[in-house]
């Protein structure tokens, strides 16, 4: 039987100019208009307040897209900076490097220290800032996830469960598949989100919760990659290369046991 069309929906939402929120997802033909009118609703309700403009932009697509899993989570304990400094290396970053990437996120990595609209690329273990545009960053985009892995990641993962995790797991599962990507910190920019993560490529995504102070309004996102990755490949994979997550393998509580010393 031939596989019904694939659409992707990318919802953006702004005020007097300034982006307030975007969300996207990639689903059969058949269910474009739910997804539609939930972005819609999505849009029309964040916390940032109400938008003065909505772009809701559908598209087929043409590209088969890669089909792989979800990163597994690791539910921590602990105060951010402890869990980074045991994190960072087994990522293969230098903590040093780690920990001053995780400052410069919030304090605002773009120039005169505002924040980028997307994410910056570090070399390890050099630390040199590899996107092309430090206001703009890169960003990882044409992503999604099947019912079925979205259904397995709402029942394994419980009450902590939140469309945040998702969109959140998705898009860094996507980030961590390209090779020579080694991991992908995350501090979000919105005031009211303190939960942030740091996802190391094939071992899983960590969740750290208090990331930073409630209320604080920096944040961003930093990939960092190996030394001699190409550039232009990477960008053209994270925003063009249509990715399904097809699975969630498991939501963990602490360390993997065999990362404990
Ligand atoms: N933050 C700030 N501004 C954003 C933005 C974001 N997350 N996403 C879009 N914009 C604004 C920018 O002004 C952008 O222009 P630019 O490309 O010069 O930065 C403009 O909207 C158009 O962006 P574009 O990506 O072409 O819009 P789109 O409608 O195709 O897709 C999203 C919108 C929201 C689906 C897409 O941007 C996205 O996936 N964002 C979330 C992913 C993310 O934040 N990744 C960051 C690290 S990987």
């Amino acid at each position: 039987m031939e596989r019904e069309k694939l659409f992707s929906v990318k919802m953006r939402s702004s005020a007097a100019g300034e982006h307030i929120s975007g969300a996207e997802t990639i689903v059969p033909e058949s269910e474009v208009e739910e997804a539609v009118l939930s972005f819609l609703n999505r849009a029309r309700s964040h916390s940032r307040g109400s938008p003065d403009f909505i772009n809701i932009k559908v598209e087929e697509i043409k590209e088969e897209p890669l089909r792989a899993p979800l990163l597994p989570v690791f539910h921590l304990e602990g105060t951010p900076s402890e869990l980074l400094k045991l994190l960072f290396p087994l990522a293969g970053i230098p903590l040093e490097l780690g920990l001053k990437t995780y400052k410069l996120l919030l304090s605002g990595p773009a120039p005169g220290g505002r924040v980028m609209r997307g994410a910056m690329v570090v070399e390890v273990p050099t630390g040199r800032r590899l996107e092309p545009d430090k206001e703009r960053g890169i960003r990882a985009s044409t992503l999604g996830i099947t019912d079925s892995a979205q259904r397995e990641l709402k029942e394994k993962a419980g009450k902590f469960y939140t469309e945040n995790l998702k969109d959140a797991l998705i898009l860094t599962s996507k980030i961590n598949f390209f090779p020579g990507v080694l991991a992908e910190l995350c501090v979000s920019d919105d005031p009211d989100y303190t939960t942030g993560y740091l996802s190391i490529s094939g071992l899983g995504y960590f969740r750290l919760f208090n990331i930073k102070p409630p209320g604080h309004p920096k944040g961003g996102r930093a990939i960092f990659v190996k030394e001699g990755i190409s550039v232009p490949d990477l960008i053209s994979f994270l925003q063009k290369k249509p990715f399904l997550a097809t699975s969630f393998p498991a939501y963990r509580f602490g360390l993997p046991e065999t990362f404990r010393s």
